[in-house]
């Protein structure tokens, strides 16, 4: 058994065992996943037309993400209401009814029990109007499809606070949106590490940044007392772009650079970007305690010319992906922080750090500091007992 984790006195250090232990995990999937949080796992754009349907694991648990025929967005657990079986195995689509194979139960778009063979036969009473799909709470913002398990998760706009006016500029202002298409991956890094490291890093990281001589302009952060963080930023114009082959790939034709760019992370760990042209949902999964999927959903403005969506699908996969500016070193750095979390110890956050014994909500653009209310919040949310001796 492994030894008990031991949280640090100083509010800039984490355990490095957080993020490679395996009964925390578990304890993180009931306590954060299954618990009183909102998670976002579609946007409106996703599954615009009555009839499409997406499907996500919430923690472990599998759901479904329905535009009704009557054109109301409902998300459903994937469990067939008569033995349990997961009824949609499609990772999205387009139904007039989700049918479960074992038996043939058919479930209307709204999650009505429509169709039971043989209910004739069926236990006295059988009542079809109480067998329909269960359904979860779910709360929309600018088209960004929130659901959660538990009953004692405040109202969406309380629980998003300050983060809010980011989120919106984020999701296009008005979150009126197309999807463009998905890059889906696996991470080989506990989710933590991935949540707590994407959205934000020094811009040291990126080589093509540096070679464009590219670094954020003014800007801030702002965090909220419930683990999420908003970023704003202007960017400064590229100078040295002419051994680029094609330097139209990195135009500004959407985005204001004095508005430049909107990152909005929400806890427990999902990403929304509006990063030069690219707007970017990222609906993360936990896997297991080494394993983050990560479902990068791409998307333009609804009123965009076909010039301008053309350009944001260029600079989309220029950006991110597997042949992206960035995205090769975000997954090293997200799986060598996993294979460092291995060793004794506690990671430390120093840029910006002003107290060791209080979190601080007074953070500037790049500081590291930005970063520890949310893992405070992490700390008492599961429970954790600060060390008393530094
Ligand atoms: S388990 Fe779904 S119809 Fe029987
Ligand atoms: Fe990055």
């Amino acid at each position: 058994m492994n030894a008990p984790i031991q949280w640090p006195k100083a509010v800039n250090e984490i355990p490095k065992a957080i993020f490679t232990d395996a009964e925390l995990y578990e304890r993180e999937i009931e306590t954060i996943f299954h618990g009183a949080q909102w998670h976002s796992l579609a946007h409106r754009a996703e599954i615009s037309k009555p009839g499409d349907f997406k499907t996500m694991l919430l923690g472990r648990m599998p759901v479904i993400v329905a535009n009704g025929e009557d054109g109301k967005i409902r998300v459903f657990f994937n469990s067939c209401t008569h033995r349990g079986n997961q009824v949609e195995t499609a990772s999205c689509g387009n139904r007039k009814a989700f049918e479960c194979p074992y038996h043939r139960w058919m479930f209307r778009t709204n999650g009505e029990l429509a169709v039971c063979p043989g209910s004739e036969e069926f236990s006295p009473g059988f009542d079809k109007k109480a067998y329909g799909l269960r359904e979860l709470r779910t709360a929309e913002f600018c088209g960004l499809i929130f659901a959660t398990a538990s009953a004692d998760t405040p109202p969406l706009e309380t629980w998003l606070g300050q983060v809010a006016g980011t989120l919106a500029g984020a999701l296009g202002g008005d979150g009126r949106l197309k999807l463009l298409g998905y890059q889906k991956v696996r991470y080989a890094s506990n989710w933590k590490a991935y949540s707590d490291n994407d959205g934000y890093h020094a811009p040291l990281l990126h080589v093509g940044f540096r070679l464009l001589g590219w670094q954020g302009g003014q800007g801030s952060q702002t965090p909220t007392p419930n683990g999420h963080l908003a970023f704003e930023s202007q960017l400064k114009p590229i100078v040295n772009r002419e051994f680029l082959k094609d330097p139209s790939l990195i135009d500004l034709k959407a985005t204001d650079p004095e508005s430049g760019s909107r990152i909005a992370q929400l806890f427990p760990h999902t990403v929304i970007t509006k990063h030069m042209d690219v707007i970017n949902v990222r609906f993360a999964t936990p896997i297991s305690v080494d394993c983050t999927e990560v479902h990068y959903a791409y998307f333009a403005h609804a009123d965009d010319s076909e010039e301008l969506v053309r350009h944001r699908i260029r600079q989309s996969s220029n950006l991110l992906g597997p042949c992206g500016m960035i995205s090769m070193e975000d997954a090293s750095i997200f799986n060598r922080i996993h294979i460092g979390s291995f060793t004794p110890g506690n990671a430390a956050f120093q840029k910006g750090v002003k107290r060791f014994d209080e979190v601080g909500f007074d953070v500037k653009q790049n500081d590291e500091s930005g970063n520890l209310p949310k893992w405070n919040y992490y700390c008492e949310l599961m429970g954790f007992q600060r060390s008393e001796v530094a």
